[in-house]
């Protein structure tokens, strides 16, 4: 089998995870890893026998690189994906891609004038309850939908010190709003604000409307002391919940609750599996780089829209 040589930029807590599945994919090959903190590149390289790096410029040299995954801290990913486009690499970027929409811009126009494969770490599209969701409302299993709301509160992870919560955490939502609506909103109202933090927001609360009616509500903080991330969509018919940390789905209609089983799949592994055969098979990409652009753009209106204390319309 042609394996694709793959990379990993930024090799902390959640590189390290890209870098430990790269290794196990039948169809990938780790080349080598970049981490600007030395210690921490040289233990991940030594624990996966592969090459260390500190400078990203250095390591894309290398023409066994084909794909790289883009891991650093929020404020760096754009430069480091920019990179690795410039260098003729494709690249997944994990969110929120960048941290405006001038940069944002930049990375889509780049992999598309250099045919690259541009992609971004929205992992929640590959938990399967999800993707029931998603046909649900679709097909109108549920009946006409009303509304979503999500959840995603925990303690703050204190590695997180160069965003806030929106674009550390509710962009996830956002983006779940996106796919699962395949409608983009027409307004934002948001209220935020930072109870413990220093530097940035911890707790925000999101409302989006939508020109069908349909409205979608987002909490997301780093003030609650146990961690809970769920999904209810309302539909006419019946409700779904999903609870994304057991991946468990129930679907409450009328007469009863059921249960569907979805065998339980590690989400980051669906996501690199896919992101590779997106670039070796040329399959539809689940998540475009489009796709993180327009959650970026939403995410910026609800901070602005929190600020001004006034709904922000969306084009
Ligand atoms: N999709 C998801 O579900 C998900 C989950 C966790 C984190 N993330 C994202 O992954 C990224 C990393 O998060 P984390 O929790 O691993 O953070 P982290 O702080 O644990 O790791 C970031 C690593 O990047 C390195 N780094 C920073 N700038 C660099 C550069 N220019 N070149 C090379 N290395 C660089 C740091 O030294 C550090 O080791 C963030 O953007 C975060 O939003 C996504």
């Amino acid at each position: 089998m042609n394996k694709t040589g793959v990379a990993v930029i930024g090799t902390g807590f959640w590189g390290k995870n890209h870098s430990r599945i790269y290794k196990e994919l039948e169809n990938t090959n780790l080349v080598a890893i970049c981490d600007v903190n030395s210690e921490r590149a040289k233990d991940i390289a030594s624990q996966y026998g592969v090459k260390a790096y500190t400078d990203s410029s250095t390591m894309l040299k290398n023409p066994e690189i084909q794909a790289v995954s883009v891991c650093t801290w929020s404020i760096k990913l754009a430069e480091e994906a920019l990179k690795c486009l410039h260098a003729g690499k494709h690249v997944l970027v994990e969110k929120p891609m960048a941290t405006d929409t001038t940069q944002a811009r930049m990375l889509v126009d780049t992999a598309e004038t250099n045919g690259l494969h541009l992609s971004v770490g929205f992992l929640m599209r590959f938990i399967p309850g999800l993707q029931q969701i998603k046909r649900a409302v679709e097909t109108k299993k549920i009946g006409e939908m009303v509304s979503a709301t999500a959840k995603r509160v925990t303690q703050w992870p204190e590695r997180i010190g160069d965003v806030g919560i929106v674009k550390d955490t509710a962009i996830h939502d956002i983006d779940v709003m996106r796919f699962i609506l395949a409608e983009e909103p027409t307004s934002v109202y948001a209220k935020m604000g930072s109870m413990r933090h220093s530097q940035f927001e911890d707790y925000a609360q999101i409302m989006l409307t939508y020109e069908s009616g349909k409205t979608a509500f987002i909490e997301s903080n780093w003030l609650t002391p146990y961690k809970i991330r769920s999904l209810n969509v309302t539909g006419s018919e019946a409700i779904m919940r999903l609870d994304y940390n057991s991946q468990e789905l129930l679907i409450d209609n009328a007469i009863e609750t059921v249960q569907p089983r979805n065998a339980f799949e590690e989400p980051l592994k669906a996501e690199l599996q896919h992101f590779i055969e997106c670039i070796t098979k040329k399959k539809k990409p689940i998540v475009t780089s489009e796709d993180g652009y327009k959650a970026l753009e939403i995410a910026l209106a609800a901070m602005e829209s929190s600020a001004k204390n006034t709904v922000v319309k969306l084009k």
